[in-house]
């Protein structure tokens, strides 16, 4: 399948950035975070036969888009870190490439700011880092050692026994190779940006993802109104979803993008919590 055509960032937006500290100017007051929380799930993992294992999952993190961002991850991480996640993986879309608004944190800035985690981590790459540059985001964070899964699996160990991370490329601009789900015996869990590829894959798999931010700008009482591009149905912009016997699990992220702004869809870093497959 061809690559689909990236798109053009706002001029005020184009890579590279230079500004390490996200400032955000005039902006600052009308950028300021919702309050984030903490959402955990608990799936049976096919294939696992070992302890309970926690999974961390930060998706959108869009650094920059929320005023005095940086200083809000460290406090995020560091509440992440104290949760002792056995690993952690990324959602992809780390870039804030709003047209408007300041906060053009670049990715050296962002892949270090992460390392204070010391679990394994992975990430993919979604949309708004190919609108930066997909080279030098994976670049940025290949260099601080967070292993970058695009169309790629990984074997993290849990006490000696393995799980298979799935990496796919963004559903939008990337080539995500759904024929790597299921590829091997064991267990396994996969991850892409874009939660639209659960439609190509098999029975069976655990799908995280993040992209349409729940919905990001929401109205109590009503169904989403808007959500980026995306293979898969509004009703299913936030939560645990399952899709014949395809588990996914949509993060509502933690940036925002297009604008500063966060109406009841509330930030969140998501934890699940894999145990061992009941027997048959
Ligand atoms: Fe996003």
């Amino acid at each position: 399948m061809a690559r689909r055509p990236v798109q053009r960032s706002a001029w005020g937006a184009r890579a590279p950035f230079a500004d390490p500290t996200g400032a955000k100017g005039f902006w600052a007051p009308f950028s300021r975070a919702p309050a984030h929380r903490h959402v955990r799930y608990r799936l049976p993992l096919p294939g696992w036969h070992g302890r309970d294992f926690s999974v961390a999952f930060l998706s959108d993190l869009h650094l920059g888009s929320h005023t005095a961002d940086l200083a809000r991850l460290a406090a995020i991480l560091a509440e992440v870190e104290a949760s002792r996640p056995d690993m952690v993986l990324l959602g992809g879309d780390h870039m804030n490439m709003m047209a408007f608004g300041g906060g053009r944190i670049p990715p050296e800035t962002i892949a270090g700011a992460l390392k204070v985690l010391s679990a394994p981590m992975a990430t993919v790459l979604g949309n708004h880092d190919w609108e930066y540059g997909l080279e030098a985001v994976a670049g940025a964070f290949e260099a601080a050692g967070i292993a970058v899964l695009e169309n790629r699996a990984l074997t993290i160990s849990i006490d000696g026994l393995g799980v298979r991370i799935v990496g796919l490329a963004d559903d939008i601009h990337g080539d995500p190779q759904a024929a790597l789900v299921g590829a091997e015996p064991g267990p396994e869990i996969v991850v892409s940006h874009d939660p639209g590829v659960i439609v190509d894959l098999p029975d069976g798999c655990i799908l995280l993802a993040g992209h349409v931010h729940a919905g990001q700008i929401r109205i109590p009482g009503l169904p989403v109104l808007h959500m980026p591009a995306s293979r898969i149905p509004r009703a299913m912009a936030h939560g645990h979803h399952r899709i014949g016997r395809r588990h996914l699990i949509v993060s509502a992220g933690l940036g925002c993008s297009g604008l500063p702004l966060r109406l009841f869809a509330p930030p969140e870093v998501v934890t699940v919590v894999f145990a061992a497959e009941s027997p048959a």
